[in-house]
């Protein structure tokens, strides 16, 4: 039975970089059914709701999501199709899936040295390490509250862990971990948070089962500093839902910026969803301008973790290091001295490098000083 997946493109850049995407999944896994749903302020349109019934059961019949991006311009944000978008679509579909482990890779591609902030010294010994990020719970879930006490306006975000969810994604970390170089780091707030303290003693109480994984606790402000600084010195970081979020954006800016970084959500049963970390960047929608190495690389994330193929995800990966290496840039990372390509003239440009036959040929023009 051919395996399907489905399509959520959603809103801003969203369709433009998932068509380019799905240009490159016709080429590497021509085996796969692709089928397109409604998602988000696009969803809101036709349907009137953000995660219309015909979306979920899309979803009941996939073996896999590569989801694009939700929610529309900040001065748009009254507008019905935009008011609560993010929340009704993106999280309620997590909530649906029951995905509970984010995996945020950050690997620092040699020819986009000039464009991190890192020294050659911290990158060259950092190529590449992974943030996992738990999903399903902390104040992303918890109840919400918006009221008035001594004439004043007053919010709530309640957040919740409970044991099994840290249990979880931490047994999902040491298992990460011993596979990589046995290191991890479990970053929280420990020292103010009940949810970090308990956190930190689950994380803790795991370690005996993992002997060949060994675990550093950090508190959440001191990790924000040492991955400006010292960033080398992880592997394999977990850390809760909101730390999580920014941790990841952080660490893209390490890799040069938020167009680069894929994800992968998991839940305990192993379905997966595929979505660039960044998000739907309506400011550059629809002008054929955004980078689309991020769902690229998400499509090689599910390539590899939901169909088993990591030939086919490897094949993305290098057509995409050989493009940047023969001097290829969208405008978010040509930093002005570039040639700035178009999202579409980038993406034919990987899918030739997708010929090994080609991509040698770039490669070695470029060796030879063009
Ligand atoms: C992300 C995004 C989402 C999040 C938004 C769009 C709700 O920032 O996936 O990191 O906060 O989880
Ligand atoms: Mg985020």
């Amino acid at each position: 039975m051919k395996k399907q997946v489905a399509v959520l493109a959603g809103d801003g850049i969203g369709p433009e970089v998932m068509a380019a995407t799905l240009k490159v999944a016709a080429q590497v896994a021509p085996d796969l059914t692709f089928e397109h749903g409604l998602i988000g302020g696009h969803a809101h349109d036709e349907t009137g709701e953000h995660f219309p019934k015909s979306t979920q059961d899309l979803l009941d019949r996939s073996d896999a999501v590569l989801f694009g991006s939700v929610g529309g311009p900040s001065d748009a944000q009254h507008l019905p199709k935009w008011q609560g978008c993010e929340v009704n679509s993106i999280l309620a579909l997590r909530a649906h899936l029951n995905l509970n482990i984010n995996m945020r890779p950050v690997y620092f591609d040699p020819s986009l040295a000039d464009i991190s902030p890192l020294k050659e010294a911290h990158y060259k010994r950092c190529t590449d390490f992974v943030i996992l990020r738990e999903l399903s719970g902390g104040c992303y879930f918890g109840e919400k509250k918006d009221y008035q006490k001594d004439q004043l306006r007053v919010s709530e975000d309640q957040a919740i862990y409970d044991e099994a969810q840290v249990e979880s994604i931490a047994r999902f970390a040491y298992q990460l971990a011993a596979k990589r170089s046995g290191s991890l780091t479990s970053v929280d707030k420990a020292n103010v948070l009940a949810t970090s303290a308990l956190w930190r003693t689950v994380v803790d109480e795991l370690a005996s089962e993992y002997p060949e994984v060994t675990l550093t606790q950090q508190l959440v402000d001191n990790c924000a500093m040492q991955l400006l600084l010292k960033p080398e010195q992880y592997d394999v970081l977990v850390t809760d839902n909101l730390f999580g979020d920014i941790l990841s954006d952080a660490a893209s800016g390490l890799m040069g910026g938020l167009g680069l970084m894929p994800s992968a959500s998991f839940n305990d049963q192993g379905f997966g969803l595929y979505e660039p970390a960044g998000g739907s960047a309506p400011d550059i929608a629809g002008q054929d301008r955004a980078n689309p190495m991020a769902q690229m690389l998400s499509l090689a994330l599910m390539l590899e973790h939901s169909f088993d193929d990591v030939q086919a995800a490897e094949k993305i990966r290098q057509a995409i290091s050989a493009t940047l290496a023969s001097g290829h840039r969208t405008q978010d990372i040509a930093q002005g001295h570039w040639p700035v390509f178009t999202c579409s003239a980038f993406t034919e440009q990987v899918i030739d490098a997708l010929d090994e036959e080609k991509r040698n040929q770039a490669m070695a023009s470029i060796r030879s000083g063009y």
